[in-house]
């Protein structure tokens, strides 16, 4: 289930906001800027190939992409693989890819087809983590200070979509604020 969870960027035990309502999570997201949608989901988006993904949500793409800002849309996906021994260091190092504090120089798009993710905006003096399901959208406006935590048991399929080829590529801020705040695999324990 979709969470939003606003702390005091000072004080992460100071929550101010802890809802699973995707109408509530839309408006509180909606007042800072930040673009939040539900699309329809599929049963089996974690297994069928990339191209066939796109190919059912071409709709909704085409209508995100209306004015073709988005020049590269991909599928981000990781899923645990308990056979391979590499597997631990592989989500070990893909989950601290985003984990600090940083920004980007377009917007952050993406939509979760399954799994989840959370998205951590620290817009002035708050923090939001915003757990992301199958079914979820959300745009990051560039230059949003943000971190991203996909547990330490990663697994998701992401729509992903930029202007540049490398709009993925964060400008680390060196702040160590992400370490102050619950992990996404304690939120989704509080829960
Ligand atoms: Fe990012």
């Amino acid at each position: 289930m979709t969470l939003l969870q606003i702390m005091a960027a000072g004080d992460a035990g100071d929550i101010k906001v802890r809802t699973t309502d995707d109408t509530a999570i839309a408006a509180e997201l909606a007042a800072r800027g930040i673009t939040f949608e539900r699309w329809p989901t599929l049963d089996n988006a974690s297994t069928i190939p990339s191209d066939e993904l796109l190919a059912e949500y071409a709709e909704r793409i085409a209508t995100l992409n209306a004015t073709g800002r988005y020049r590269h849309i991909d599928i981000a996906r990781i899923h645990p693989d308990d056979t391979n021994p590499e597997w631990p260091a592989i989500a070990k190092g893909a989950r601290e890819k985003f984990l600090d504090e940083h920004r980007h120089a377009e917007d952050e798009v993406r939509f979760f087809a399954a799994g989840r993710g959370c998205f951590y905006l620290h817009i002035g003096d708050e923090v939001l983590a915003t757990v992301c399901e199958a079914g979820d959208l959300v745009s990051v406006p560039a230059g949003t200070l943000h971190w991203f935590d996909m547990g330490t048991r990663p697994d998701f399929v992401a729509v992903r979509f930029f202007e540049e080829e490398d709009g993925w590529i964060g400008d680390f801020t060196g702040d160590k604020i992400s370490s102050g705040f619950p992990t996404l695999d304690e939120l989704l324990a509080a829960r």
